[in-house]
């Protein structure tokens, strides 16, 4: 029998961002301190979007933003059947029933005519997953939302969704920081955009925003 040892995603460390972390031991600040700021405003800065909010983890960023709109028994959401685990956890958290729906073969990511056949009056978000770096056109998707005909079909239960007044589009980009949609950054096309910052995501930006 051989045996082989593969590394699962071997950490990159540079001497600067131990320099950092050293740095912020030593400030005082040992949570949401100003570097945690400057990180905020780095992400919003690099997607064009209008705010940037940090957590500890895509999961909880999927998970609190359900929550903030009010999702709970008795709602549907809408995702992928592609996808990691924590986009359908989150969802099961809230109490919310998850609704899912079949993958292009393409790129593996959800197909929207099989979402336009899955709304229902209880649908109160939808969860795009960009696979692999390729994002989901939530153009198109919030376009079709915000048509007459499906707009009167959602029935806000919650002030945030009385706010909105149509299903929130809620993107899981926890693979795509970085990626572009009609040579745009993501991050400010579907309602909220949630990265990751999990070891083993991709995250490689241009030396001009580091
Ligand atoms: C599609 C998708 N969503 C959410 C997550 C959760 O990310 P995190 O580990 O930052 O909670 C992952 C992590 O692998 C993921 O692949």
């Amino acid at each position: 029998m051989i045996s082989m040892k593969i590394p699962f995603s071997p950490p990159h460390i540079k001497q600067e961002a131990i320099d950092e972390v050293v740095d912020t031991l030593q400030s005082g600040w040992i949570t949401t301190g100003p570097k945690t700021k400057l990180f905020e405003q780095r992400i919003t800065d690099y997607c064009g979007a209008k705010k940037t909010l940090c957590v500890n983890s895509a999961t909880f960023g999927l998970e609190i933003c359900l929550r903030w709109f009010g999702v709970g028994a008795g709602d549907e959401v809408i995702i992928p059947a592609y996808t990691y685990t924590a986009t359908a956890n989150t969802v099961a958290h809230t109490g919310a029933k998850i609704v899912m729906v079949d993958v292009n073969m393409n790129d593996f990511n959800l197909n929207l005519e099989e979402v336009k056949k899955a709304i229902t009056p209880k649908t109160k978000v939808i969860i795009p997953v960009d696979i692999a770096g390729l994002p989901v056109d939530t153009n198109e998707l919030i376009s079709y939302l915000e048509r007459d005909e499906i707009r009167s079909q959602f029935s806000a239960s919650t002030e945030n969704q009385e706010k909105l007044g149509r299903v929130l589009v809620l993107s899981d980009a926890a693979h795509s920081i970085g990626a572009r949609l009609f040579g745009e950054r993501i991050g400010k096309f579907a309602d909220i955009t949630v990265f990751s910052f999990h070891a083993v995501k991709t995250l490689q930006p241009p030396k001009e925003v580091l």
